[in-house]
Formats: C-alpha cells, sequence, structure tokens
C-alpha cells in the first residue's frame, strides 16, 4: 500500500471511532434516567448503605420508648431522682416537663399536672420534704388539680421525712398503694387521673427504699422508673 492511501485510511478510522465514541455516549446519556447527579450518588449511595447495614437503624420512639405508643395515646416516661446529682425527670409526648433542663425540679415530690383532653400542661411544682413544712401546700396542689387531668409524681432525694397523714391520704386516695409505706429517701414515682380511670395494666407505680448496704449510690437510691401510653380521651 502506498503511504498516501495508509493516511486516508487512518483518518478513516479515526473519523469512525470518534462517531461510534459520539455515539455510544449519546446512547448512555439516553439510557441513565433524567436525575440531577447529586441526587443519582445519593442512590448509589444509599444502595452501599443498604449494602453495609443489614438492620435498618432503629428509630427514636417518643419519651425514648423502646417500642412506639399506639396513635391516639400519649406517651410518658417517669424517672425518679437517683443518688444526690441524677435529678428525676418526667417526659410526656416526648417533652420533658418536669426536670434539670426546664429547671421545676427538686428535692422532695414533683408532680405536673396536666391537662387530659389537651395534653397540655397546668401547672409543675416540687414540694420539699426534708427542709421544709410542705405537706400543707402539696395536699392543695393535689387536692386543686382540675377533674380531668391526669397527675405524675416523683421523688428526688428524699420524700418522706416530713410527708404528713392528710397528704398521704390525698395521695392515697388518688389510687396509690406506695405512699403509705414511704420511708427516708425510698424512691417513688407514680401516675394518676382525677376525673375518670385510667385502663388496668399500664404502669402506674414504683417505689424502692433505700437500704445503705446495697444501694448503688451509698446514701442515696437507685433511680426507679415507669412507662408507657395512656389512651387519649376518645373524641
Ligand atoms: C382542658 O382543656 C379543655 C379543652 O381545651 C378545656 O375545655 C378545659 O377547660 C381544660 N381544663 C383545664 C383545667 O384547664
Ligand atoms: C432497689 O434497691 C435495692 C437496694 O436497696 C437494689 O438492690 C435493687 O436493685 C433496686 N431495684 C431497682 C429496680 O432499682
Amino acid at each position: 500500500m502506498r503511504p498516501r492511501a495508509t493516511c486516508t485510511l487512518k483518518v478513516l478510522f479515526f473519523i469512525l471511532a470518534s462517531v461510534c465514541a459520539w455515539y455510544s455516549g449519546y446512547l448512555l446519556a439516553e439510557l441513565i434516567p433524567d436525575v440531577p447527579l447529586s441526587s443519582a450518588a445519593d442512590s448509589i449511595r444509599s444502595f452501599g448503605d443498604r449494602l453495609v447495614l443489614t438492620a435498618p437503624t432503629p428509630k427514636r420512639q417518643k419519651c425514648d420508648h423502646w417500642t412506639s405508643c399506639p396513635p391516639n395515646t400519649y406517651a410518658y416516661r417517669l424517672l425518679s431522682g437517683g443518688g444526690r446529682n441524677k435529678y428525676a425527670k418526667i417526659c410526656f409526648e416526648d417533652k420533658l416537663i418536669i426536670g434539670e433542663k426546664t429547671g421545676n425540679v427538686g428535692r422532695g415530690i414533683n408532680i405536673a399536672i396536666v391537662n387530659y383532653t389537651t395534653g397540655k400542661v397546668i401547672a409543675t411544682q416540687y414540694f420539699d420534704m426534708y427542709g421544709g413544712d410542705n405537706s400543707g401546700p402539696m395536699t392543695k396542689f393535689i387536692e386543686g388539680a382540675p377533674a380531668k387531668s391526669l397527675l405524675f409524681m416523683v421523688t428526688h432525694d428524699d420524700g418522706s421525712s416530713r410527708l404528713n397523714d392528710d397528704a398521704k391520704k390525698a395521695i392515697a386516695a388518688l389510687g396509690s398503694k406506695e405512699i403509705r409505706n414511704m420511708k427516708f429517701r425510698s424512691s417513688w414515682v407514680f401516675l394518676t387521673a382525677k376525673g375518670f380511670e385510667l385502663p388496668a395494666g399500664i404502669q402506674r407505680e414504683k417505689i424502692n427504699h433505700s437500704d445503705n448496704a446495697k444501694n448503688r449510690y451509698s446514701g442515696w437510691p437507685a433511680e426507679i422508673q415507669i412507662e408507657g401510653c395512656v389512651p387519649r380521651e376518645a373524641s
């Protein structure tokens, strides 16, 4: 073959190759779905994630429950104080209604009153049962709770030293089986309803007595908790 012909062939081959390359690029572009590059990258990444994580990440539930509450219920979690510095906490519908962060927790008995119809907090207060004579004000507070309200009670540190008989009577009248068993620094949590009945079978009360020989925090009892779901008012 003469050199000139070789050259022409080379040029022809080059043009043919270019057309082929362009055409295959064009085909690819047509075949790839019309999505922005970033989301295509995302889906590739999420596919990669799915390959790595065989189980889906657990979803965080209201009030840090393990399983979610059914629809039309309120989630709650009551935690007593533990040791000297772990403050009591009350969570309702995923909102901290009593706790250190909300600045409304203290030594003694901590109480929150919630409107059962709306789920809105009506009042919160703590009553020092060690340093002051607060049984009277606490009894008034409890008795002042309107009908159709939920009452949540948790101890922090000591809730018994100056808890008098009238106060115990008022709390027992709301269904507490343990209030009369309170001792120095017993941990106690209690949920009750005023003006209606809570369904049987939901966690309502727990107590643990301080025992210097066994306590997790020497002189202070361990935190205890109850949690669950309160069915909302049928509408
Ligand atoms: C609770 O909420 C309902 C509905 O808004 C209202 O009618 C009722 O008066 C409230 N109760 C209290 C004690 O605020
Ligand atoms: C209750 O307190 C005792 C020590 O007084 C402890 O051994 C026990 O584990 C506590 N129970 C709970 C549920 O915290």
